[in-house]
């Protein structure tokens, strides 16, 4: 099987799953979107209110400010894979619980196996903490990590990961926004040294 038809799969798996809680209460579950070729992935925490409408990623505000982000340094979402920790929405737009991270997160854990990205790119602490611990790092403060590489040997070759902050922080706090944009010139950097 091809790995266009196994994470069409995967996504139709995750449309129907009802291993958590959250499965009950969502309207729709956010897979993932994207280009399923692409060297690069970005992995937010879990779906807000219009992902949950609209059953795709990041299309709320934060997902204005990364589409803004993207577009500074000549990116746009069919170049990207976009996908969450969680898949579905928590009441309120709550932190996902460890155990619906647990539960939900070998559906991440596949898409990286099949998407093989060589970069990935963990938006805000909770998917920052997850990514660094399943490649065997130590999680420690955003705010000391943010922007800087991890190198990972797989077994699929090297993946680079670069933790960032959640786009969401630059609507309550707009000096983040150049934070985030001085981080995404790197990833810039990352991709044309990889290409
Ligand atoms: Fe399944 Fe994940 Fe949705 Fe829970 S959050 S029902 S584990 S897809
Ligand atoms: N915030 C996230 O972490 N993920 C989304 O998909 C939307 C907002």
């Amino acid at each position: 099987m091809g790995r266009e038809e196994q994470l069409r799969r995967l996504e139709e798996r995750i449309r129907n799953c009802k291993k958590c809680p959250l499965g009950e209460l969502r309207t729709n579950a956010v897979p993932g979107a994207g280009n399923y070729s692409s060297k690069i992935m970005f992995v937010g925490e879990a779906p807000g209110y219009w992902e949950d409408q609209k059953g795709l990623p990041f299309v709320g505000r934060a997902g204005r400010i990364l589409d803004e982000l993207l577009e500074s340094i000549g990116l746009d979402r069919e170049d990207v894979y976009i996908t969450n920790i969680v898949k579905c929405r928590p009441p309120n737009n709550r932190d996902p619980t460890e155990e619906e991270i647990r539960t939900c997160s070998p559906y991440l854990d596949l898409q990286i196996d099949i998407i093989r990205p060589r970069v990935i790119i963990p938006l805000g602490r909770h998917s920052m903490a997850y990514i660094l611990k399943k490649f065997g790092f130590d999680v420690e403060p955003i705010s000391r990590i943010h922007g800087k590489m991890f190198e990972a040997r797989t077994l699929f070759g090297r993946i680079i990961i670069m933790p960032m902050y959640h786009p969401a922080v630059a609507l309550y706090r707009p000096a983040m926004k150049e934070e985030l944009e001085k981080d995404f010139r790197k990833i810039r950097e990352l991709i044309d040294g990889i290409s």
